[in-house]
């Protein structure tokens, strides 16, 4: 046991869970780069203000803040999108529409820990600025989409729904509590709306159109212009070649959204199998600057490295070392220097700093899983040449110097 921990639902990460993360990481981010967005980075800490705002009663409270030296309040960010509007409005007006913006960034949130979630994660999501057309919804849905496929997850399930909707048979039923029907919809407490509504005239055709998976059915509840923009996305996700379902039932759980919102889901994951959520969203009027369309999404990180496990992804290999051995003591300056030229080389090598035996120093190697070991003896220095100890085979090749970053 160490004296102090680590602060409740954080994590440490190994080298190799950091490796196996920088490659997803990776990859993920290649998409969001093949679809036009670009990255930005934005502070860890922000004014508590810029979240107390529009997010919602859930992210206030759950929501890291303290008072600085100076008596300002500010907040750990518990989502990148506030912070992505504010320097929205306050640098990148002038860029040319639409706007492609993107972030990879820990988050907190002081929520009950449990698998998959956590008080410090990461998230990798993004904005799309300038455009609210069908077509450029359904593409900022594809992109998450094709980015968790792209990570390598075979199991995800997209649902797509409309708030304008969601909203409006809501205000059909009369009730006072619609914002407290949101919130119960969101966590799909389904028998706690039944019990809010059940004196309302329409109780259970509510009830219906929450259950509805098919578009064409939604005629039976909303005209066709209400749901012509609902339809429009959808078709564009087709032809973005994006599986999806309708789901009129998505209540997201930040105040700014409004219209088109989506979730993805990794049915494996049980109890925190939400992925990635976004949509279209109103915040900069909040924050006094000219309104303009804005949509979203944010990934959590975190979850797609437990579906990865869940789904028993490879994760690609560690990347291979060379361990460099001197034969005896005069050998080391000899060994370092070698090391030196090959690192200059881009080759990942290690050499022997605990002035270990030749036996301790092979062992080595093979603990760190090194593909070679490179062994620097007098006589062959002499000739200009080194050792050379295929650590899985263990053959062993006599190599002149200068061709050994060939070799290897
Ligand atoms: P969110 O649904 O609150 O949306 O979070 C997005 C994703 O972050 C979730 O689907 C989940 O995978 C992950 N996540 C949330 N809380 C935790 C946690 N405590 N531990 C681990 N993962 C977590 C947003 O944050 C919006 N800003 C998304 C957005 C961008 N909307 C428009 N633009």
């Amino acid at each position: 046991m160490v004296a102090i921990g680590k602060p409740r639902g954080t994590r440490d990460f190994t080298p190799d869970e950091m490796e196996r993360r920088r490659a997803i990481e990776k990859k993920m981010r290649d998409v969001f780069e093949r679809y036009g967005y670009r990255e930005i980075v934005t502070p860890t800490i922000e004014n508590m203000s810029l979240f107390t705002m529009k997010s919602g009663e859930g992210i206030v409270e759950e929501t890291y803040a303290f008072n600085d030296k100076s008596g300002r309040m500010l907040a750990l960010r518990p989502e990148l999108t506030a912070p992505a509007m504010r320097f929205y409005l306050e640098k990148l007006q002038m860029e040319p529409k639409p706007l492609k913006i993107y972030y990879f960034g820990n988050c907190f949130r002081y929520d009950r820990p449990q698998k998959g979630r956590y008080r410090e994660f990461w998230q990798m999501g993004c904005e799309l600025i300038g455009s609210d057309k069908p077509e450029a919804i359904a593409e900022l849905i594809s992109t998450a989409y094709f980015v968790l496929k792209e990570a390598g997850l075979k199991n995800v399930q997209l649902r797509t729904g409309d708030l304008d909707i969601l909203r409006s048979s809501i205000e059909k039923l009369g009730v006072e509590k619609a914002d407290e029907i949101m919130r119960l919809i969101d966590k799909s407490d389904y028998e706690g709306v039944e019990s809010l509504i059940e004196e309302k005239s329409g109780a259970d055709e509510f009830m219906e159109f929450l259950k509805c998976r098919d578009f064409k059915s939604l005629g039976k509840f909303f005209d066709d212009v209400k749901i012509k923009r609902l339809g429009d996305v959808l078709e564009w996700l087709s032809v973005f070649g994006t599986p999806y379902i309708l789901d009129t039932s998505i209540a997201r759980g930040l105040d700014y959204y409004k219209g088109i919102v989506f979730e993805i889901d990794a049915p494996s994951l049980g109890a925190e199998k939400q992925l990635c959520g976004g949509g279209e969203y109103s915040l900069i009027p909040l924050l006094g600057g000219k309104d303009v369309p804005t949509s979203g999404f944010a990934i959590g990180f975190d979850r797609i490295v437990l579906a990865l496990e869940k789904e028993g992804f490879s994760f690609p290999p560690s990347k291979e070392i060379v361990c460099i051995l001197p034969i005896g003591g005069e050998m080391r300056k000899e060994a370092i220097s070698l090391a030196t030229k090959l690192r200059e080389k881009g080759i990942m090598v290690e050499v022997d700093l605990m002035r270990r035996s030749m036996q301790k120093s092979l062992q080595y190697a093979d603990r760190i899983r090194a593909k070679f070991a490179i062994i620097v003896g007098p006589d062959e220095w002499k000739k200009g040449t080194v050792i050379i100890k295929n650590m899985q085979s263990g053959e062993q090749k006599e190599v002149r110097k200068k061709e050994l970053h060939n070799f290897l």
